[in-house]
Parts: structure tokens; sequence; C-alpha cells
């Protein structure tokens, strides 16, 4: 590997370590919220998976769905809390209470130190309900909704400044599905009344549920032949799993990522050349993660529960190196992927897990979102990398060394993410870094395990990161071994005293 400070792909929009809470199952309560647990704070809102959720510096959370948002009405989830209706929620078939709305997830996300990023409803709903809900959430005041709004206790606006236009609109299984024409319509003329009510919004158009929809990527053609103007982001969304326990392809699935995130980038650029304009438009890959452990548990819940366990996935060892490539995938697109939503944060398909009036725990997901949310800010780099290669069942050429750079510059700080895919070797690293001179190695830190499928409990952390890796540096090349089947992330600084 050689990596140089000058080879810039781009500022990371810290943004990409963003995560995702719907009214799902127990992501909200029993998980962020639960005022009767014993950590619950005057709010209701669970103190230790606060902490967990500070503890990985979350930058941004969309909200409230996902699927769900299709059938909300907003409305339900604002004012005095015993007015407020019970619904069924045809996404998940439950019952939403709608104890936890709009304000009660934004006071959350500032007990997170996090941004708000608000999905409307353009299932059921439409121009007018996205409209207003602006207007509650961002108008300073004298008007019907931002009244209401100071009347409900909320006297200073939320100043929402991420809004997603929908979820998922090409999905046969969304409230209110429509076809490209539709939503391409439906989308421009939401996206013209909001940025009239705030200016100041961004917003970001659906584009595919995953790159498996017959409709990809016409869709995103269609949607941004008509929206291109208004809109800032077109959104992906992707999961993936090991059902068929083909270890070796199932590591190689972020290449499809990174696949599917060239293509939308190409069919952004073609719209916008055929639109002969000068405004580019980026990515907010705002769900992503691994999705199939609980699939069969599910199918078991039954409907018109509140907030039943669904999408539970327990997370084992394999599937944190994934998500690590998967990590590395959108540093290696820094320069247009902008937003990224783990989906999703608590509970469901999420890092973090609780017990109703329990515990909280990490699960092995945990620890590649935490480091690169921690060590990944600054400029991406594009090392240039030889790695031997491997064939398998779904791909070919997949090298064994997936890895991305991260210089930041402030704190004169370099950081090497780096997942060894080799299931029974080590791969020996070395890595030209000499114009990063009088830099030092601060840790390497390893997350590795003998058994692919170990997984945490709330009892036993079994997959947890150690910091003895073997890195260091002699005379400008970086030497390490990357244990089998590992993540890696290796920190150089600045040595002290060293010019600047
Ligand atoms: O994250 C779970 C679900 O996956 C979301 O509700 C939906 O947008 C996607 O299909």
């Amino acid at each position: 590997m050689i990596l140089d400070k000058d080879f810039k792909i781009a500022e990371i929009d810290p943004r990409i370590y963003g995560s995702f809470i719907e009214h799902l199952g127990r992501a909200v309560y029993g998980g962020i919220y639960e005022p009767d647990h014993p950590l619950a704070d005057e709010k209701g809102f669970r103190t230790d998976v606060a902490g967990l959720v500070k503890e990985l510096n979350v930058p941004i959370v969309r909200y409230p769905g996902g699927n769900f948002v299709s059938g909300y009405n907003w409305e339900d989830g604002v004012g005095p809390r015993d007015k407020r209706p019970r619904r069924l929620d045809l996404a998940w078939k439950t019952v939403e209470t709608n104890q936890v709305g709009v304000n009660e997830f934004v006071d959350w996300c500032k007990l997170v130190n996090s941004e708000v990023m608000m999905a409307v409803n353009l299932g059921t709903r439409g121009v007018d309900a996205a409209r207003n809900l602006l207007e509650y959430c961002n108008h300073p005041e004298g008007t019907y909704w931002s009244d209401l709004r100071i009347s409900h206790g909320y006297k200073e606006p939320h100043k929402i400044r991420t809004w997603c236009l929908g979820n998922e609109m090409d999905g046969p299984w969304q409230i209110g599905h429509k076809t490209a024409e539709e939503y391409g319509r439906l989308a421009v003329e939401t996206a013209k009344a909001m940025k009239w009510v705030d200016p100041d919004i961004e917003l970001v158009a659906c584009g595919s549920s995953n790159t498996a929809m017959p409709t990809f990527p016409q869709w995103e053609a269609t949607t941004l032949e008509h929206a291109y103007d208004e809109v800032d982001y077109i959104s992906l969304h992707q999961y993936y799993g090991n059902p068929s326990n083909d270890t070796a392809s199932y590591l190689a699935k972020s290449l499809d990522m990174d696949n599917f995130i060239k293509t939308v980038i190409s069919t952004c650029d073609f719209i916008k050349a055929k639109k002969r304009s000068k405004k580019t438009i980026n990515l907010s890959f705002d769900e992503w993660n691994v999705w199939y452990h609980s699939n069969d548990a599910d199918k078991k819940i039954a409907p018109w529960l509140i907030a039943p366990p669904q999408l539970e996935d327990v997370y084992n060892f394999e599937d944190a190196l994934l998500v690590g490539c998967m990590l590395i995938t959108f540093l290696k697109h820094a320069d247009r992927v902008k937003i990224a939503c783990l989906a999703q944060l608590v509970n469901v398909i999420a890092p973090i897990r609780t017990e109703n009036g329990g515990m909280s725990w990490k699960q092995t997901i945990f620890y590649p979102y935490l480091h690169a949310s921690l060590y990944g800010r600054g400029v991406a780099l594009n090392p240039v990398i030889s790695s031997p290669k491997y064939d398998c069942a779904e791909f070919t050429d997949v090298p064994y060394l997936e890895s991305a750079a991260v210089y930041n510059e402030e704190n004169e700080e370099v950081t090497l993410f780096a997942v060894n895919r080799h299931l029974k070797e080590g791969l020996y690293l070395e890595c030209d870094i000499r114009s990063f001179e009088d830099y030092q190695v601060l840790e390497h830190i390893v997350l590795e395990h003998d058994d692919l499928k170990a997984v945490n409990t709330a009892d036993a952390e079994r997959v947890k990161p150690h910091h003895q890796g073997n890195a260091e540096l002699k005379d400008g090349i970086l030497i390490a071994i990357l244990p089998k089947s590992s993540w890696n992330v290796i920190r150089l600084k600045k040595s002290e005293g060293s010019p600047g």
C-alpha cells in the first residue's frame, strides 16, 4: 500500500456516520424511551441507551421511518400525551401509541448530541402535510402551525435541516407505493412547497430500495428528470445477509455496494448532463446494514401488539467484518456519499440492544461503527493498494485487503481502516507513508475472534476489540500483520515537538 497526504478524495461529511430510529418494534418504546425504566430521565429517555449513543458520536438520526412514515400522521404525535390517538401501523402490523412524536424526538436528539433527519409521509399524504410539518418545526412564530408548536412548549424552532421526501416509494410493500413518474411529480411539488416554507433545508429524494428492484436504476433517472433542480440528494438503501453460510461471498458483498454507489452516481450525472445543469446531486445512503437473522422469528409475531421485538437481529463476528467493509466503502466515495444511516440504532437491526426494564449492551457491529465514527473524520485518502485476491461463488477478484485511510489535518492524525477477508491466514501489510513525516503509531486496534459466529449478549461481551495489534513504523514504512478475518484500525500521530 502507498498512502500519500496528497491522494485526497474529499473532506468527509460527518453525516456518513448517521443512524436511524423508526417507530418499529422496540426502537422507540423499550429502546430510547422507557419511562418506567430505573435509568430513565425525567423525560422518560433511557440514560444508559443515551450514553451508548453518545459514545458512538452519531451526528444525525433519521426519523420516524422507514416504512412506518408512509402511513404516519405526524399530528398524532404532538400535544398533550393523554389526547394522542392509538393507531394501526399497517407497515409493521402493530399498534402505535404516539407517546413519542416529533418534539420528543428532537429532545432526545439534543440529549445525544445529534441532528434530526426528518422524513415526510408521501405514501398516504403529500404536499400539504409535509409543508405543515415543516412550518410546525422550523417557522419561528406567528402562524397556525408555528404557534401550535409554541403552545406545545417549544418556543424555539427546531431548525431541522435535512428532510427525506418519503421512503422506498418504489417498493410494492410501501403504503401508497408509486410509479417513478408518480413519485417524481409528487417529490418535485413537495420539494418546491417545502423550500418555499424554509429555503435553508436540504432534501433527499427516494432512490431505489435496493439493487434487486426491477426498476433500478431507471427509477433514479425518472425521479431526477422531475426533481433534479429541487432536491439535493438521492437515497440508497441496502441490506445484506449470509443465509447460505458462504462467508467468502458474504464478506465480498461490499463490492456490490460499491457498484451500487457507482451506478447511482452515473445515473445522477447522466441527468445532470441531460439537463445541462451545473448542480451535482449527492448520495444519501440512508439505510444500510446486515439484516437477515431475525426474519424467521418475525414471521411468528402476532399482529397488533405494541412495540413487539421485531427485527432483533443478533449480530455475530462476521457481520461486524462486513459492516467494517461497508464503512470503508463509504470512505472511498466520500466525494459523493454525504449522508449514510446505519439502520437502525437501538434493538431493531441495531448496534445497541436493550431488555425492557433491564440492561443495554453492545452488539458486535457496534465496534467498527464506533471506530469509523470516532477516527474517520477529516479527509478521505485514496491509498494505492496491491492485494492478493480470491474468487468465490458470488464474486471474482475479491481483494483480501479492504482498506481506506483518513487524514485529520487539524489533529495531525492519520487512521488506516483495514479488513483482512482471508478466513485462514494473516495478511502482511506494508504501507509506504513517507509523506507523513515524523508520524508514529498511536495504536493498532484489532477486532478478531476464532469463531465467525460468536455473538454478544446481555451478560457476555465475547466480541470486543483489543489494542495489541503489532503495527510498527520504520523509516516511513508501516508494517503490520492483519490477523485472519479481522477489522483493524491503525492510528498514527505526528510526534510531539516535531515541526508542524
Ligand atoms: O429498516 C427497516 C426497513 O427497511 C425500513 O422501514 C424500510 O425503509 C426498509 O425496507
